[in-house]
């Protein structure tokens, strides 16, 4: 036992290291960053669209988009470059890491060079000067003057970004709330979760703007050049890229288009953001969402059940070595899926597998479900296997019939009326929690959800409508399956 035990760390602590050794060794290579992209003909931009005006979600001729001044720096880079921008969304905190394996080819997302980040990726020169603001709601005004006055109360900040890191190092006394997004951050600052929301300056203009209970004061944080200026990341060691995008950012800075172009057009769509926040107005939304959720259940539990079907045969293989080794190795997969959280094995599959191969978000969604699904229906289709009587085993082999035939013909089909029923719920329980793969950009129910929600700026609606939604979804679907389940009994 104790032997196994150490083979098995051994095991473990090699594959860590090894793609840890990957992810230094896939920086270091020639830098053929420039001529890459012209190959592909597209520059893919990360952002995270909660920060108007620098990026956000709007309807525009009636689909939902990503617009803003960001936007336009990044298709002014691209057309530059004779290639196509291709804009994806994803929270601010997973942007450098998207962008360091190789998910998007930059990020602009009013982000801020600053030395730490340096040590990680590559800047383009400032596009932007920001500064920073506290958002706050407008009945506490008079109480609230700048970062000092919360003492005993609690600032938000969006998890990785600077404000955060400053509220923390530059206040005494006072929380710093961390949220994913700002515009959950405006949400919680509304329901008086916490006081106050610190972002940059315009964005803190353009939420206020945008809803008559908040109001922006100064937040009088010491700050570096670093700190307010906006620049677009690129992948550390793409110098070429770099020096290319910085002639297209210089001549933005010489012509002073932000301020006489981008900006304006992103007011515009922050105007006509607000006409029509009724949640029907967003069907197409939800149903993309559900469209997208019952693909990832259904693919899911479909190759989720032969692997399922395969750990557990090779969890029941006894005799020689070769199948001592296979049952040892199914049992240690199922232990350790099984010991891991989905949400964790989800990113693994899709920044870490997108090592070797670049998978995209929604296949590495339905790899990362089907290997943790098929560890728990390995465990059901074992427990039903092991609950056929022993003696139609006896009676089948005396019959002539071969190991694999009778568990073929006799064994399998009387577990599969045991077992069904774990595998009903099985595929309810992944309806439910497919939702896991939102993190990584995959266009399901919560992910759509979250889109209606920087959409409207309306925080409970959306949610409330999804709720509903999956409870039709799971009913339904727990209907069907009762009904095919009283047809077995019949049998
Ligand atoms: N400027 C800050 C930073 O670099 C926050 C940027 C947040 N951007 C966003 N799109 N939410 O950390």
């Amino acid at each position: 036992m104790k032997k196994r035990l150490v083979l098995f760390f051994a095991l473990l602590l090699t594959l860590v290291t090894g793609f840890t050794a990957m992810t230094t060794t896939a920086n270091a290579a020639t830098d053929n960053s420039l001529t890459k992209i012209e190959k592909k003909g597209t520059l893919v931009m990360g952002t995270s669209p909660d920060y108007p005006p620098y990026e956000f979600q709007a309807t525009v001729h009636g689909k939902s988009q990503v617009v803003g001044m960001d936007v336009a720096v990044g298709k002014k880079i691209a057309k530059d470059l004779g290639v196509k921008l291709v804009v994806k969304s994803m929270s601010f905190d997973s942007l450098l890491v998207a962008l360091q394996t190789g998910k998007v080819d930059m990020v602009i997302s009013g982000m801020n060079p600053t030395p730490a980040r340096r040590k990680n990726v590559d800047f383009s020169h400032t596009y932007y000067q920001g500064g920073y603001s506290i958002v706050i709601n407008k009945s506490d005004k008079g109480i609230y003057k700048d970062k000092d006055s919360f003492v005993g109360k609690t600032i938000g900040a969006q998890t990785g970004s600077t404000m955060y890191n400053e509220s923390k190092k530059q206040t005494s006394g006072t929380t710093v709330k961390g949220m994913t997004s700002v515009s959950d951050l405006i949400l919680a600052l509304q329901s008086h979760k916490i006081q106050g929301v610190a972002m940059e300056k315009p964005s803190a203009q353009a939420y206020v703007a945008n809803n008559k209970e908040l109001a922006a004061i100064p937040s009088n944080f010491n700050l570096s050049a670093s700190d307010t200026s906006a620049s677009v990341a690129f992948a550390k060691g793409s110098t070429a890229l770099v020096n290319k995008a910085n002639k297209s950012v210089d001549q933005i800075k010489r012509e002073n288009l932000v301020n006489k172009q981008y900006l304006p057009a992103a007011g515009k769509y922050l105007k006509t953001n607000t006409v029509n926040t009724s949640m029907f107005h967003y069907w197409k939304a939800f149903l993309t969402g559900i469209e997208y959720t019952l693909i990832i259940t259904v693919c899911s539990v479909f190759f989720g059940f032969i692997l399922g079907v395969l750990l557990s045969l090779a969890r029941m293989a006894k005799g020689g070595v070769f199948k001592t080794a296979l049952r040892w190795l199914a049992t240690a997969y199922v232990e350790f899926i099984r010991g891991t959280p989905m949400m964790v094995q989800v990113m693994f599959v899709y920044f870490g597998l997108g090592l070797i191969v670049n998978l995209p978000a929604l296949t590495s969604g339905i790899i990362a479900i089907s290997l943790n699904s098929g560890a728990y229906v390995a465990e059901y289709i074992r427990g039903g296997i092991n609950s056929v009587d022993n003696g139609r085993t006896e009676a089948a082999r005396s019959l002539g019939m071969s190991s694999g035939t009778t568990m073929r013909y006799v064994i399998l089909p009387q577990a599969l009326k045991n077992i069904w029923p774990s595998l009903g719920n099985e595929f309810i329980t992944l309806i439910k929690d497919s939702s896991i793969v939102s993190i990584i950009g995959v266009s399901e129910l919560i992910f759509q959800s979250n889109i209606v929600r920087s959409d409207t700026y309306r925080g409970v609606a959306p949610i409330a409508v999804i709720m509903v939604l999956y409870f039709i979804l799971t009913f339904t679907a727990s209907r069907i399956l009762n009904y095919f389940e009283r047809r077995m009994q019949h049998d």
